[in-house]
């Protein structure tokens, strides 16, 4: 294999132009020709593929987004637009590609390896639900992100004794919600994969203020329903919740990356291309611990499933009263 490519997929994170530095140079260094396709797999498709040198990936490690943009580009779930890809790469020399995003370009990366292309994926995403690995590239940033937001909120939550809900990122994961959920101190966390009452909530709730709290902070991962939803649910229950919503919608995806996401990032890049120099494909890579690790990449979208670390969500239970 001489000719390899990177792309970014799905909704872009902070990380993801270090993960490509670490791809290009590390690609370089082992004497690898390695090009960048622009905009996901709608830029594979239209073949808007180009040639990188190390100075082209100068300045990147600690930019926000992706200088190779990314795009949502649903026909690439159709075997005619993976056909397409497979053929621009062909047309380019290309003989081994790696994907970073979400499961959703996890899925593109199967379809690519099922058709014989060998392919690799890393896992680029704030939501962090990618099986395969405990953290995803994107994640420690959007956290401290949101941590900073909830900071400033409970500032002025305790001015006025009011109660926030802070609805967070995550699509159908918890992660976010739980992790800054314990890192502010929040009063209640609630994720899709952990079932609630509204009437144990509420009575939560009301126990806090009579113990003295003078401030509310509910995170809310945007799976288990949007912020004036459940803000009307808990008006509904009691009309004594006068609450106010926050939504920190895109903000969460933006920004510098911070130390772990870039060294997360250049860990799994440079992983990428030693599993691509071995001749291995079909692979998603990972971290396990301090571990950096690697999976059959079909098996791993089958069969594994992203958990939330539950005992999180317990220890906020127990010291957030
Ligand atoms: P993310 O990767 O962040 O989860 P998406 O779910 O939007 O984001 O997926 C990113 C892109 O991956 C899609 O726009 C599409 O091009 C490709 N993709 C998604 N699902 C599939 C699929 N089932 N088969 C092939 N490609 C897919
Ligand atoms: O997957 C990343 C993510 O930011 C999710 O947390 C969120 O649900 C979704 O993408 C938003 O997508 P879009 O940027 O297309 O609005």
């Amino acid at each position: 294999m001489k000719r390899i490519a990177v792309l970014t997929s799905g909704g872009d994170a902070p990380g993801m132009n270090a993960a490509v530095r670490a791809i290009v140079r590390k690609g370089i260094y082992e004497g690898f020709e390695v090009y960048g396709i622009n905009y996901g797999y709608a830029g594979l498709v239209a073949g808007d593929i180009r040639k990188m040198e190390a100075s082209d990936v100068g300045d990147m490690i600690g930019r926000g987004g992706t200088f190779l943009y990314s795009a949502r580009y649903p026909e690439f779930a159709h075997r005619e637009g993976q056909e397409k890809g497979i053929e621009q790469l062909k047309k380019f020399g290309i003989e081994g590609l790696v994907v970073i995003g979400g499961d959703g370009s996890y899925q593109g990366a199967v379809a690519l390896t099922k058709l014989g292309f060998p392919t690799i994926g890393v896992p680029g995403t704030i939501d962090n639900d990618i099986p395969g690995t405990d953290y995803t590239i994107g994640f420690d940033t959007a956290i401290n992100t949101v941590l900073e937001a909830v900071d400033r909120l409970r500032d002025t939550a305790t001015s006025h004794v009011r109660t926030f809900i802070v609805e967070v990122m995550g699509r159908n994961a918890g992660d976010i919600a739980l992790w800054t959920g314990i890192g502010s101190g929040a009063e209640q966390i609630l994720i899709p994969e952990q079932e609630f009452d509204i009437a144990e909530v509420a009575k939560d709730l009301k126990r806090g203020r009579l113990n003295g709290k003078k401030h509310t902070i509910i995170l809310l991962a945007e799976g288990v329903m949007s912020g004036d939803e459940f803000a009307k649910k808990l008006w509904e229950y009691d009309e004594d919740f006068h609450t106010r919503v926050t939504v920190l919608g895109h903000v969460q995806r933006g920004g510098s990356p911070t130390a772990r996401d870039r060294v997360l990032a250049s860990r799994l890049g440079a992983k990428a291309i030693d599993l691509l120099k071995e001749g291995v494909g079909g692979v998603c890579v990972g971290v396990r611990g301090e571990e950096v690790v690697y999976n059959d990449i079909v098996e791993t979208l089958a069969n594994g499933k992203h958990v939330p670390n539950l005992e999180l969500y317990q220890l906020n239970k127990e010291i957030s009263f």
